[in-house]
């Protein structure tokens, strides 16, 4: 079948950021819903930034990047890894970006300590490599020196040769810790803001989605041939939907999505789904839509799933789900609204974590440059669901390396349609990489609406960059 699309019209003579999709919006399509959304979700944010275009040369310029490293990397607060990852005294997590490292360790009396990994002789680093792991004490693999679990120095080999090494002064030196919503955040930077600040809305936005009642069952991550915020970027606008995933549109309101910034670090994607996208021309109705969804697995097709007489198909899929994901996962989900079951909510915490609250689609992201390349980024999938009511918490997923051109629909565990959905991310951003230098053309030229938390994502790294 060919898809029939309408042109949308170009509307005129509004302020600048005030035009929209003419589709019902967000907050319409979920007031027509059975169990509304909380407040959190019914309301808007969005603010115009502006036109200007956004320079290429900070996604490939060396000189940008080391600036970024040392002003952004070196300055926020990033997360780690999950509480989960490191539940017994001397379990670590040793955490790379760019040329920093750094080593968080679970202490004896069950807090968390952070630490730069690199040994106070000779510079070594004391883990060789990002992961898991765990050890009664920190002992670097060159000479031997060793530290405890919470960075006093123990033992230092032929100690006869430094009297001039005064234990108390060669304490680990320390980084800042923060945790929230079962993630474990460092900060570099002394001076910053606390994590709590830092999040801003986050928290309260947050309040009843038990981010720390939830488990790594799924944890993906490859190195893909671009710039970390080209990566990013390809996950913060939905703009994208028509050309890149067009089979997304029987069921997904791409052009009428929804976007929301809070502050300098947070911004939200909200969009709606069990709905037609705009941009078709022969839209389905609500029966097709429900049977469309579910394309994957006839077999779940029942008399549950009719369209009844005054429901919509989000209703059905949202008590649909909210059945066979709290009987999977051993969970009550009477209390979430239908759109928390089925809608995709997306929040960007800078530089760059992107956290999915919703329950069908609960993921999380996270995307870093590699090495010192700015060419070169490790994107992170990780999916988080509900720690069952009744049992105890799942161990974390090990991290499988998805080769870059490896389908993400053949890691076991991941849903094919959705593995060829990230395909199609993906495969983009080698050609946008390359074509940020073959342009004659200086910027890219964003979307007042639609692409607005790219402005605000850049924005706020140009404010770090100027501090
Ligand atoms: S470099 Fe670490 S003990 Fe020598
Ligand atoms: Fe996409």
């Amino acid at each position: 079948m060919t898809t029939r699309l309408t042109t949308l019209p170009r509307p005129d003579g509004q302020p600048l950021g005030a035009a929209r999709c003419p589709a019902p919006s967000v907050q319409e399509i979920i007031r027509g819903d059975a169990r509304p959304a909380p407040a959190v979700l019914a309301h808007e944010h969005y603010a115009y930034l502006g036109s200007d275009d956004i320079d290429y040369a900070r996604y490939y310029d060396q000189a940008f990047f080391d600036r970024e490293m040392d002003k952004v990397w070196g300055r926020t607060w990033q997360w780690v890894c999950r509480e989960e990852h490191i539940p017994a005294p001397g379990d670590y997590y040793v955490y790379e970006v760019g040329a920093l490292s750094f080593i968080v360790v679970r202490a004896p009396d069950g807090t968390v300590n952070a630490f730069y990994n690199s040994c106070l002789h000779r510079g070594t680093k004391l883990r060789a490599s990002e992961g898991v792991g765990s050890a009664p004490e920190l002992r670097c693999p060159y000479h031997g020196w060793t530290w405890s679990l919470d960075g006093q120095l123990r033992k230092v080999p032929c100690a006869w040769d430094f009297p001039h090494v005064d234990p108390a002064r060669y304490s680990l030196p320390r980084v800042r810790v923060g945790q929230w919503g079962g993630f474990i955040f460092i900060n570099p930077d002394d001076s910053a803001p606390s994590l709590e600040d830092y999040l801003g809305v986050l928290p309260e936005h947050f309040a009843h989605w038990d981010m720390d009642q939830r488990f790594v069952e799924l944890h993906m991550a490859k190195e893909l041939p671009c710039n970390w915020k080209t990566a990013q970027e390809a996950f913060l606008e939905s703009y994208h939907v028509i050309e890149t995933h067009p089979q997304l549109m029987y069921g997904v309101g791409d052009a009428n999505v929804q976007y929301d910034l809070y502050g300098d670090h947070v911004s939200r994607f909200y969009a709606a789904l069990g709905v037609n996208s705009p941009h078709l021309l022969e839209p389905l109705d609500e029966q097709e839509l429900v049977n469309r969804m579910l394309v994957g697995d006839r077999s779940v097709l029942t008399d549950d799933l009719t369209v009844k007489e005054g429901e919509t198909a989000r209703i059905v899929m949202a008590r649909f789900l909210r059945k066979v994901l709290g009987e999977k996962y051993r969970v009550d989900l009477s209390r979430f609204s239908d759109s928390e079951m089925i809608d995709t909510i997306e929040y960007h915490v800078f530089p760059n974590m992107v956290l999915f609250p919703g329950l069908s689609l609960p993921m999380v992201y996270r995307f870093r440059p590699l090495g010192l390349d700015p060419n070169r980024t490790l994107f992170e999938i990780l999916f988080l669901r509900p720690v069952p009511d009744d049992g105890p918490r799942p161990e974390p997923a090990d991290v499988v390396h998805v080769g870059e051109h490896e389908s993400y629909a053949s890691v076991p565990g991941m849903d094919p349609a959705m593995g060829h959905v990230y395909d199609q991310d993906t495969d983009n951003l080698r050609a946008q990489q390359q074509g940020f230098r073959a342009s004659r053309k200086r910027g890219e030229t964003l979307g007042n609406y639609q692409e607005v938390r790219i402005r605000h994502f850049n924005r706020t790294i140009d404010a770090y960059l100027a501090r």
